[in-house]
């Protein structure tokens, strides 16, 4: 079952090449991201003029990382609100407005009552869910399954990748469809995604020192992800995956707001993985990292390929294959699952199954 593999998570790690191909490719007409087989017209995007993306936890973490590249392609503003809040909100959604949910098995309580109460204000709604025929996906007026296959392990991994891949797709089609991207752009935009999912199997190869960086941080009492941009909306990725399966207090931030209240909190052997993938803040990330190392922090830098980085500045240092700013999330998640795995793994704990935690939350 668990195809060699001594536990699903790991498995559902290495799968994430083949499950961002299956979810991929089917989308590909002449090199242009094609959704009639999925049923979703072009005349969608006609008369859209916001997006709300609502999940719960990594299929929200999706959703911020899927703002940015929507908002960036289409210029129109896009908010992602947490489904158990959202719904219990006077949301002002009209016609224009269009709501994606995401969701792994698209039965979660809340995710299904946030897109219901979207259906009933006027909203056109769109899901992202891996399960066939789920309520989620029954409930919404267009579907895009993400093709990941079964996901076991209650930690998501496949599935948010699988989930920022038609989030990325979404964002490429709306925007050629509604001429807001030229169609070469759009060839080379899926090009560059299709080049991100062939880079993974360069990081997951890398899988013996992030082993060893979670031998040293196994013992902590806390820990900070911390980046800028979509490395910020990834580190909150990054959190939710290291302390639902390994127990050990973790905290996302914005490393710009480190200065206004963090900081007091890094001390000496603190782990602070610095998330530094986007070149256009690159130098913003390195003094917010000599902030910590400063205090002495335990230092694991993330950067991308010939990214040139002090060796006084980190304790360990991983480096991704070269990639553009935009597709840094898919290698530096996989990283992120990675140490979450081993981390839990060097504890002794149930990784596939942690304390407290279904892998279906159909309770509100
Ligand atoms: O099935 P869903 O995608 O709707 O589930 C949403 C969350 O419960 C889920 O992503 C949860 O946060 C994961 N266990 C995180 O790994």
């Amino acid at each position: 079952k668990k195809g060699g593999y001594p536990h699903f998570m790991l498995k559902e790690i290495h799968e994430q090449p083949e499950s961002l191909r299956n979810t991929i490719l089917p989308r590909v007409q002449n090199k242009l991201p094609d959704f009639t087989a999925d049923n979703i017209p072009d005349s969608l995007f006609h008369g859209i003029s916001r997006i709300i993306i609502t999940a719960c936890g990594t299929a929200m973490h999706a959703g911020l990382i899927g703002k940015m590249m929507l908002e960036k392609l289409l210029r129109i503003p896009v908010s992602v609100e947490v489904a158990s809040e959202f719904r219990y909100q006077d949301p002002i959604i009209d016609k224009g407005t269009l709501v994606i949910t995401i969701s792994q098995s698209g039965e979660t309580a809340d995710t299904l009552a946030a897109l219901k109460l979207s259906k009933e204000r006027g909203a056109a709604t769109l899901s992202i869910v891996n399960v066939k025929g789920s309520s989620i996906a029954r409930e919404s007026d267009y579907v895009l399954y993400t093709h990941a296959g079964p996901e076991i392990a209650v930690a998501s991994t496949k599935a948010y990748t699988a989930q920022l891949s038609c989030l990325y797709l979404l964002a490429f089609r709306f925007a050629y469809a509604t001429g807001k991207m030229e169609k070469d752009a759009c060839i080379d935009e899926l090009q560059q995604l299709l080049h991100a999912v062939s880079v993974l199997e360069e990081v997951l190869s890398q899988d013996k020192i992030i082993e060893e960086i979670s031998i040293q941080v196994k013992d902590k009492e806390d820990l900070f992800f911390i980046g800028r941009g979509l490395d910020y909306a990834l580190s909150c990725e990054g959190s939710i995956k290291l302390k639902e399966i390994s127990y050990i207090h973790s905290e996302a931030y914005a490393a710009g707001e480190l200065k206004h209240g963090t900081l007091s909190l890094v001390t000496e052997g603190v782990p602070v993985v610095a998330l530094a993938t986007q070149q256009k803040v690159y130098s913003k990330m390195i003094s917010n990292i000599r902030e910590v190392k400063a205090r002495n922090a335990f230092v694991i830098l993330v950067t991308v390929e010939d990214q040139e980085a002090e060796a006084s500045i980190y304790d360990y240092h991983i480096v991704l294959p070269k990639i553009k700013d935009e597709y840094a999330p898919f290698p530096a998640a996989v990283v992120l699952q990675l140490l979450a795995y081993y981390t839990s793994l060097h504890r002794g704990l149930n990784v596939d199954q942690p304390r407290n935690l279904a892998k279906s939350v159909t309770v509100e």
